[in-house]
């Protein structure tokens, strides 16, 4: 195995330019295009969404990330669903969606799919062509699955480079990543990728093996998910003592040791990678005969706290039948308008399932949330919302710390200061 790691401090240069194609324009593919094309490398976008397409080449960000809005109308990206650009390519990155089937295991399809659609273009390129795997896909895949697919397509390397970026600052994090894992088999096709890292990026590279570098990415989501289990452990045994856990976890984060991060106490974690992340983990330890506790636990803990939050309700409002519940935030965080594994889908249902109305606001997962919900709730302003019989805040977008929560009841998911001056307040961990 052959690791290093190295801090990197070049500048860009010349010559150091590639033109490199992104397929798939999700979260990561369109925040790693307008990346590197703020790099002063040529892009191309592909993806088989077309209004996507129509979308990025007038420079219009199809997602809420504030970054990227802002980004994408000074850079010079061609998207296109022709998977035959890349051949104009020296450098593909593989974007695909990893979902979870419905044993939690990893859904391969949009990562089997567009490698496939690439191995065919590339039978046709004369020159060395580096392809890239940058989503998330479990140890053992990228050589597993993905090599064999470019057996006889030409002179091509390939290497895993996961993203670690967050929803809400994705392009600022892509800028300035607290590490670059470069998972390769081969040193002259990680020499490529770092290159290209070289030109203006700062983080410490760190390069290793294929199947340690999918780790790697698996690892940290995991151990990210554990942390907020565990803080809502701790928060929930805090509630019973009548103990802040907000001060309690700042009082752990003085330490070094353990940080202040991602020690946030709530309803849990969602979004599109921890959930699925961690049941990919376990999954694929199931399939080689270990049983990962810890992350079932995890899991588990994270699948219980909004059946707390409900049970929180109750106590303030027995019967939801009839009754007008009020949700304050739908995105799974602040700063995004994703609500793919939102906790609010779970808890509305829940609502729904026992005869309340519910009417809903959220600054920017409206829209998203509609198609999830097309009729079954109402969508509002905060202050329609405010007029409810109870409010649940589900999501801590800033905005929600200026409204006026007097003379209300309200359970809160997400740890909203302001809402304390409520009638009746309950929160979920403290
Ligand atoms: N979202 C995040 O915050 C985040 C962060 C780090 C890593 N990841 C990982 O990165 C990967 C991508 O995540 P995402 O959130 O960007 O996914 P996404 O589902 O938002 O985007 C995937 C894109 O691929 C496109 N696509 C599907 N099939 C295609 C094909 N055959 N050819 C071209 N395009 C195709 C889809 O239309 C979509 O635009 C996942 O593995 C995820 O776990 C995500």
């Amino acid at each position: 195995m052959d690791m290093e790691a190295k801090e990197t401090e070049l500048q860009p240069s010349e010559d150091k330019k590639k033109t490199i194609s992104v397929i798939g324009l999700g979260v990561v593919g369109l925040t790693t295009a307008v990346g590197f094309a703020l790099k002063g490398h040529k892009v191309i976008g592909i993806d088989i969404d077309e209004e996507k397409v129509r979308q990025v080449n007038k420079r219009i960000c199809p997602i809420y990330e504030p970054g990227l809005v802002k980004a994408i109308e000074n850079v010079e990206i061609t998207a296109t669903t022709d998977h035959g650009a890349a051949l104009k390519s020296d450098i593909s990155f593989i974007c695909g969606g990893t979902p979870s089937r419905s044993d939690g295991s990893i859904d391969l399809f949009y990562i089997d799919t567009p490698a496939r659609q690439l191995a065919e273009v590339l039978k046709a390129k004369k020159d060395r062509h580096l392809v890239v795997v940058r989503s998330t896909i479990v140890p053992g895949t990228t050589e597993g699955v993905i090599v064999p697919l470019f057996r006889n397509s030409g002179e091509v390397a390939i290497c895993a480079n996961p993203e670690f970026l967050r929803e809400g600052t994705a392009i600022e994090d892509f800028l300035a990543p607290d590490r670059i894992v470069i998972g390769e088999n081969d040193r002259a096709a990680g020499d490529i990728l770092c290159k290209l890292y070289d030109n203006g990026f700062k983080s410490p590279i760190y390069r290793t093996d294929i199947k340690t570098a999918e780790m790697i990415k698996y690892a940290s989501n995991a151990f990210l998910a554990t942390r907020v289990s565990f803080i809502n452990e701790i928060g929930n045994i805090c509630k019973e003592l009548g103990i802040d856990v907000y001060k309690v976890a700042r009082g752990m984060g003085y330490d070094k040791r353990i940080g202040s991060e991602y020690l946030s106490a709530g309803i849990g974690f969602g979004g599109f990678c921890l959930p699925k992340d961690i049941a990919a983990l376990i999954a694929k330890s199931r399939e080689i005969g270990h049983r990962a506790r810890i992350l079932e636990e995890v899991s588990n803990l994270n699948k219980k706290q909004p059946v707390r939050l409900l049970k929180l309700l109750k106590k303030h409002v027995p019967s939801l039948k009839n009754k007008t519940i009020g949700v304050l935030g739908l995105a799974f965080k602040p700063g995004t308008d994703d609500v793919r594994s939102s906790k609010a889908i779970e808890i509305i249902q829940a609502l729904l399932d026992e005869g309340a109305r519910v009417v809903a606001y959220d600054p920017r997962a409206i829209a998203n949330f509609m198609r999830l919900f097309p009729s079954e709730i109402e969508f509002a302003s905060p202050e329609k919302v405010l007029a409810a019989d109870a409010i649940l805040i589900l999501t801590e977008w800033d905005e929600f710390n200026s409204l006026d929560y007097r003379s209300k009841i309200v359970i809160d998911g997400r740890m909203i200061a302001k809402a304390k001056e409520a009638r009746i307040y309950e929160g979920i961990c403290w």
